[in-house]
């Protein structure tokens, strides 16, 4: 049997799969790494990290094969985060995040230098605090030493591949993120460039994300176990390999990713569809194909941290049990999920969560299904986006956390209002790293081809319609908090560390 790996390199942790010939996944494993926030609204994380703990997770997913069986590996990985190198190629500073939220004057400056309307018809998208441009632009201002510095940047699985292969490449679905592609032309642009006074050449080269990008080196196949003949794939931003792994692959289809950040993300056949910037416009993995999406920074970084913070020691699924006990509404009890600020509907970094409705009578349990309804309204918001545009949501595909756990995926049914769909992988991005690295390997003639046998469906969750009137009422009074609490977390911002 022939295997590829796909690595996730998440937010809290690196995944690894190893899929099979037939699409099935025989082994995973994963390991997690901190994040560093220095300041409210800080994210960073240590780069070597993610080299570390990615390098024994394929050992351990591999252990005991024969080295010759895995002929590919490819990468998926979080978005936006900026990885400074100078011309040794050696980290210069921690990579700041894509949840860090600290670049607000910067995205203010760019519109100002490029224009509101230009910034949104070469990349599509707002000026937003989580893009790498602000990032790059924040280091320029604030660290002018470590920006003379550089020689390139990179995007965080962009880092990693070029630690386990020694190429340095980015690919058009993570590039789209940085705000600086022509997101038609498939170029740099060099009028966003010029126009804030960064080099083009800080900018990586540019390939598909199936593109071929070079073999492992010696001393990392040494290390993990696989062989130095192991093809190495470009691979693709988180959502779009998400995206990938659950088939979206055609005109029509919708998925939801709840990890740390949460998204509804739609196929996009071409790119001119317009959405004014409500939602993000990317290139997709699949070739010369775009999606749309909307984010929510905190979805299951939300539950984590009610975990951290009120149930440390206890395991997840002991803080989970009785959700299907607590009605809808928690007894009155409401959350807002901007503990990290808000991207969709509300691009916002300031304001903060609310629980509105706390009761004597509550107990923790209505504490965690209130977290858990204030995720899915929050992305209910984007799913309202598409349907407003005029897209026909009634069936969306579920994957992350937020797909392992049954009364969830309910809740999910009831309040998008359309039936949701599991499938036998939740591990959407790891799954369409690995089906780049099959579909590289040319397993298959095209990805629509490899989602066949790599996306199968587990079980199907229909809206229960007395749910779902339930939850329009109060979906309506959840929408009503952000506008509510808006000054309010304005005036707070100065009390914040
Ligand atoms: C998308 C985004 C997040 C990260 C999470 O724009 O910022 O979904 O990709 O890994």
């Amino acid at each position: 049997m022939k295997y590829v790996v796909g690595v996730d390199l998440g937010t809290s942790a690196v995944k690894v799969l190893l899929m099979d010939q037939r699409g099935e996944v025989f082994r995973e494993a994963s390991k997690s790494y901190p994040s560093i926030h220095e300041k409210s609204g800080y994210s960073e994380q240590d780069p070597e990290e993610w080299v570390e703990k990615t390098v024994l997770t394929i050992k351990e997913t591999v252990a005991g094969l024969d080295p010759g069986c895995v002929e590919g590996i490819s990468f998926s990985g979080q978005m936006h985060g900026l990885v400074l190198l100078d011309e040794d190629h050696q980290v210069l500073r921690n990579a700041i995040l894509w949840n860090d939220t600290r670049t607000t004057q910067q995205c203010l400056d760019i519109y100002e230098l490029v224009g509101e309307k230009r910034l949104l018809n070469i990349a599509k998208n707002p000026a937003l605090e989580g893009f790498t441009l602000p990032k790059l632009l924040w280091v320029k201002e604030h660290e002018p030493e470590t920006y003379e510095k550089a020689a390139v940047f990179l995007l965080p699985k962009d880092y990693l591949r070029f630690r386990l292969a020694g190429e340095i490449h980015t690919e058009f679905s993570d590039a789209a993120g940085t705000l600086m592609l022509n997101i038609s032309e498939k170029e740099w642009s060099r009028e966003i460039c010029e126009a804030v006074g960064v080099n083009l050449s800080l900018c990586p080269p540019l390939i598909e994300s199936s593109g071929f990008a070079g073999y492992l080196m010696p001393e990392i196949a040494q290390e993990t176990g696989l062989s130095e003949q192991v093809k190495v794939f470009a691979g693709g931003a988180d959502n779009a390999c998400g995206a990938i792994g659950s088939g979206i692959l055609e005109e029509g289809k919708t998925l939801c990713s709840i990890g740390t950040s949460g998204v509804v993300l739609t196929y996009e056949e071409s790119n001119e569809g317009d959405f004014g910037g409500r939602v993000h416009y990317f290139n997709h993995g699949k070739e010369n194909a775009y999606y749309t999406m909307g984010v929510t920074l905190a979805a299951g970084h939300s539950l984590s941290w009610f975990k951290n913070v009120f149930a440390e020691d206890e395991h997840f699924d002991d803080l989970v049990k009785g959700l299907a006990d607590v009605p809808i509404g928690a007894y009155g009890l409401l959350f807002t999920p901007y503990i990290s600020g808000e991207r969709t509907p509300h691009a916002d970094a300031v304001v903060r969560g609310s629980f509105i409705g706390m009761d004597t009578s509550h107990k923790r349990i209505d504490f965690v299904r209130a977290v858990i309804e204030g995720i899915t309204f929050s992305l209910n918001e984007s799913v309202e986006i598409f349907r407003e545009s005029g897209k026909k949501i009634d069936s969306i595909i579920s994957i992350g956390g937020g797909a392992k756990n049954e009364e969830w995926l309910q809740i999910q049914a009831d309040i998008f209002n359309a039936k949701i769909v599991r499938l036998t992988s939740e591990q959407g991005p790891g799954v369409g790293a690995a089906m780049l690295a099959a579909y590289g390997c040319g397993w298959y003639s095209s990805l629509n081809e490899c989602s066949e046998d790599f996306t199968q469906v587990e079980k199907t969750y229909e809206p229960i319609i007395e749910n779902v009137e339930k939850y329009k009422e109060l979906y309506s009074l959840y929408k009503s908090i952000y506008q509510q609490t808006k000054e309010l977390n304005q005036r707070l911002n100065g009390f914040r560390p």
